[in-house]
């Protein structure tokens, strides 16, 4: 007999939660309904689908700061090094993760770099007084440097121009030296320095952050929009195709959140193909009042800004009457609240200064699981995303002399990386929820409202033959059931299921102990239309099945 989920009685249960929940902000929105008990569901069906999901969603950031270029990716001196003088044991976990995009120089740097300071003779390059991290930059590693190490990780660059204290004509400067092929001055500048064949980059990010009063050339939002427009019209002469990101807001808390996206996009929609935006997530007194529980909701506030700034575009689409609907870029995303400030952040004028070492324990990670789940629920509107960033600053890799240590966060985004492919399902969730309280919390986390204890995300590879459910169960004191229905496909087997979890929330890996928090098994069900995940408190699982 042909299985037919109870889809009936599933939305009838959602449209009674949905009633429940009106008053709340988030829940119905996101597509889950309120169960009873420590039982939830999950209804699978490939027909259903958000997105054929663009790996760049999944990408990265490497930036000059503090040890992620120098002796994160470059130390010449090292006896890990190959004769570029990269890391070979940082490339080989790159490579191995399968990174599809990284985003490069910056970051608050690219808002005051020369990039003509970092190319050509490496004896000629001069040394500079970085302003953003208050560093010395010997500019020994640049745009060329940055493009072989992409070839030899096997991972697409997406480069940021100065717009801060930089200016259009900088810019397009830069387009020129990477992918113009030969005879004009910036291509045969490049080809003088030994590259031959363009670099050919797609993606540029049009200034980084630039809403922000830390940022160098700082300006209004207008007046930014049109530097943009202008900036990428003269783009566009070099090569229409060119996917062009406009700086949208930096974070949910400034004054200008919202507007500024809008403001911006008034003066340059029809030039930019998407616009960024950025947050950074902790379990502070001020965002989470140091509740785990809060915490390990925090990609819900997540999914509530991508939904906020895609608003603002359909808007000013809408009022521009353009044809044309934009993209968006979280090109900057992570946990960092500890090493924030003071020493963390004010490099002395050293060389390679130990800057944003953020150590990552369990309950983060857990959290960067819960984010991955957001951006492919949200993959539909989503192209480009970067984990901020890649080594040694705010990490899932950190080198020391000898080695390269896999942080915590690092396992999540492997599985990610390993798994998810094809399309992004639109999976029907059903999960009993909790209460989280605004009280005393800063205004962009103050919320009272319901969570589910059960967070999932679903993808489906017809070619490779497998589909994969992400779950991240936030219930701090006990084990919770999935009930996974799929409709349509069928799962032939369990190919992998295992999960990240622990009873010490606060448990970090380090040089010493470098499994202190690493993937264990998790017990498989039986593969079926209908299976029983078992899934650890306050864990992040997944399950990967073999379909037909
Ligand atoms: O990733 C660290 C910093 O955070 C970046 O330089 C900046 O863009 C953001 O504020």
């Amino acid at each position: 007999m042909a299985y037919r989920p109870d889809r009936r009685e599933f939305l009838k249960t959602l449209g009674a939660a949905g009633a429940i929940l009106m008053s709340s902000s988030w829940l119905p929105g996101f597509g889950f309904a309120r169960a009873q008990g420590p039982v939830g569901r999950v209804v699978i069906d490939q027909a259903r689908y958000r997105s054929h999901l663009d790996r760049r969603l999944l990408g990265s950031f490497l930036e000059h700061l503090g040890r992620a270029i120098y002796t994160g990716v470059y130390q010449p001196d090292s006896p890990l090094a190959d004769k570029l003088g990269f890391r070979t044991d940082v490339i080989d976990e790159v490579r191995e993760l399968g990174v599809p995009i990284i985003r490069y120089p910056g970051g608050n740097f690219v808002s005051g770099y020369n990039w003509l300071d970092g190319v050509g003779p490496k004896d000629e390059r001069p040394t500079v007084l970085e302003r953003a991290w208050n560093s010395l930059e010997t500019n020994q590693f640049g745009t060329n440097e940055f493009m072989d190490w992409c070839k030899r990780v096997g991972t697409e660059p997406l480069l940021g121009f100065n717009l801060g204290t930089g200016t259009p004509e900088d810019a397009v400067a830069l387009v020129e030296y990477c992918n113009v092929d030969r005879r004009t001055k910036w291509s045969e500048l490049r080809r003088s320095h030994g590259y031959d064949e363009p670099h050919n980059v797609r993606y540029w990010c049009l200034g980084n952050e630039m809403d922000g009063p830390w940022q160098m050339g700082h300006m209004p939002a207008r007046e930014y929009g049109r530097k943009a427009r202008d900036t990428a019209r003269q783009i566009r002469t070099i090569d229409d195709s060119l996917q062009l990101i406009a700086c949208g807001s930096s974070n949910t808390i400034l004054p200008t959140y919202l507007t500024w996206d809008r403001e911006v996009l008034e003066e340059c929609y029809d030039q930019v193909d998407g616009i960024s935006l950025h947050n950074y997530y902790g379990n502070t007194e001020a965002l989470t009042g140091n509740d785990p529980a809060r915490y390990l909701a925090m990609n819900l506030d997540m999914e509530r800004q991508i939904q906020e700034i895609g608003a603002v575009c359909d808007y000013v689409q809408g009022t521009l009457k353009s044809g044309k609907r934009l993209w968006l870029s979280f090109d900057e995303w992570n946990v960092w609240y500890r090493a924030r400030s003071g020493d963390h952040v004010d490099g002395e004028r050293q060389f390679a200064p130990p800057l944003l070492e953020e150590d990552y324990n369990l309950e983060d990670a857990l959290l960067v699981g819960g984010f991955l789940n957001t951006l492919l629920r949200r993959s539909d509107r989503v192209r480009v995303g970067c984990l901020a960033q890649i080594v040694n600053v705010i990490a899932p890799l950190v080198t020391n002399d000898q080695s390269v240590l896999r942080q915590t966060i690092y396992y999540p985004y492997a599985w990610a990386l390993q798994y998810a492919r094809g399309r992004v399902l639109d999976p029907l969730l059903e999960s009993e929820t909790y209460r989280i309280h605004a009280a005393d919390l800063r205004p962009d986390f103050a919320r009272n409202d319901d969570v589910p204890y059960l967070d999932a995300a679903v993808t489906l590879d017809r070619e490779r033959g497998d589909a994969t459910v992400f779950v991240l169960n936030r219930d701090l004191d006990g084990e919770r059931e999935l009930i996974v229905e799929w409709a349509d496909p069928v799962p032939q087997r369990v190919t992998a299921c295992k999960t990240l979890t622990g009873d010490d929330l606060k448990a970090v890996n380090t040089f010493d102990n470098p499994r202190r928090v690493v993937p264990e098994p998790l017990e498989a069900p039986r593969p079926g239309r209908t299976m029983a995940l078992k899934v650890p408190p306050a864990s992040y699982s997944i399950l990967n099945v073999a379909i037909t």
